[in-house]
């Protein structure tokens, strides 16, 4: 979508991975401090995103969708200039049904034009639009209808397409949103990463700025997997163009995971500004090459060893689409 938002991936914080339904005024804003103070927002981590679980379970009586007092008792306005005061941006989810997945919140279906509004004035960023409890309609249509919304509002709002995979949004997807998830939920196992990669790359030519395949978000930091394989898992999604959004608790993240999360050149890959999906261009027996152009003729290779054993891994120069 040529919006002016996401010309590069998406970097920020989202709550649900670590969190889930969790999550309160007291973790947002205290991520948003830790994403300042541990130098991540330097780096180009600028969204907090509030997955599933902020509002009330019912909308009031002008049909708002308004914040759950009890854990938002400030409200998501407060919420928004606290974040931006930092110079961050907030981003917040609904949903293309009835109810989101968690049902403790209604979902957008019917109400696209008074969410979108509401989401402006409230000073949101970024919207991550989900898929369950719906009428049976076909994805395209509801995904389409907040779209235009978000469209009408005054305020350019980065629109995440959550549809998971199911009626392969890489064809559909990018007139509409920013980025399209291409599978479903991610999980801090390393059988995950993989499975994920491999479906994602199949979509690689659909990616470019404004218009990204969504892997999802990044279980780095979260405890299930060991560092090496994190480090593969954030190799992989950087080069692949993935939206890079942090899934643990930053508040307390290692030293380690800070590392991972905080690569400079790997980031660098991720946002450069010529936008191509890396793919994966080899494989045999677990012994992987992936490889992409970047900006100024350059090319990204990740070497990647997925089997259980130590192996050396080569690639010539024309393989990757250098001629010497
Ligand atoms: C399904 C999505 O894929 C997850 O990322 C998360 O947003 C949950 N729904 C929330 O219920």
């Amino acid at each position: 979508l040529t919006n002016g938002v996401a010309r590069t991936p998406p970097m920020g914080w989202n709550s649900w991975n670590h969190f889930q339904c969790n999550i309160d005024e007291r973790t947002v804003k205290t991520t948003a401090d830790a994403l300042v103070s541990t130098g991540l927002a330097a780096l180009g981590y600028k969204y907090i995103n509030i997955d599933d679980c902020w509002a009330e379970g019912k909308r009031d009586w002008r049909g708002n969708l308004r914040e759950k007092r009890s854990t938002f008792p400030s409200g998501i306005k407060a919420l928004a200039d606290y974040v931006h005061a930092k110079g961050l941006k907030l981003g917040i989810y609904s949903d293309a049904g009835y109810k989101t997945c968690s049902k403790t919140m209604p979902g957008s279906l019917g109400h696209e034009d008074i969410d979108a509004r509401t989401f402006a004035e409230w000073g949101i960023d970024y919207l991550k639009y989900d898929n369950c409890y719906h009428d049976g309609s076909k994805p395209l249509d509801r995904f389409a209808r907040m779209s235009y919304a978000l469209q009408k509002v005054a305020r350019p709002i980065l629109y995440a397409i959550c549809e998971c995979g199911e009626e392969n949004p890489a064809k559909w997807a990018s007139r509409y949103g920013n980025a399209w998830r291409t599978t479903t939920d991610i999980k801090d196992i390393w059988e995950s990463i993989t499975s994920i990669a491999d479906e994602n790359n199949v979509w690689g030519r659909y990616a470019g700025p404004g218009r990204w395949n969504d892997p999802d978000m990044l279980e780095v930091g979260n405890g299930g997997m060991s560092l090496e394989e994190y480090q593969s898992h954030f190799s992989i999604w950087a080069i692949m163009k993935a939206p890079l959004l942090i899934g643990c608790d930053i508040r307390s993240a290692s030293r380690e995971t800070l590392r991972i999360l905080g690569n400079k050149e790997a980031i660098d890959v991720n946002q450069d500004p010529l936008g191509v999906q890396a793919r994966k261009i080899r494989s045999k027996a677990g012994l992987e090459v992936w490889a992409g152009p970047l900006s100024s003729r350059r090319v990204v290779i990740v070497l990647w060893n997925r089997s259980k054993y130590r192996a050396p891994i080569s690639v010539g120069w024309r393989e990757v689409g250098l001629s010497i």
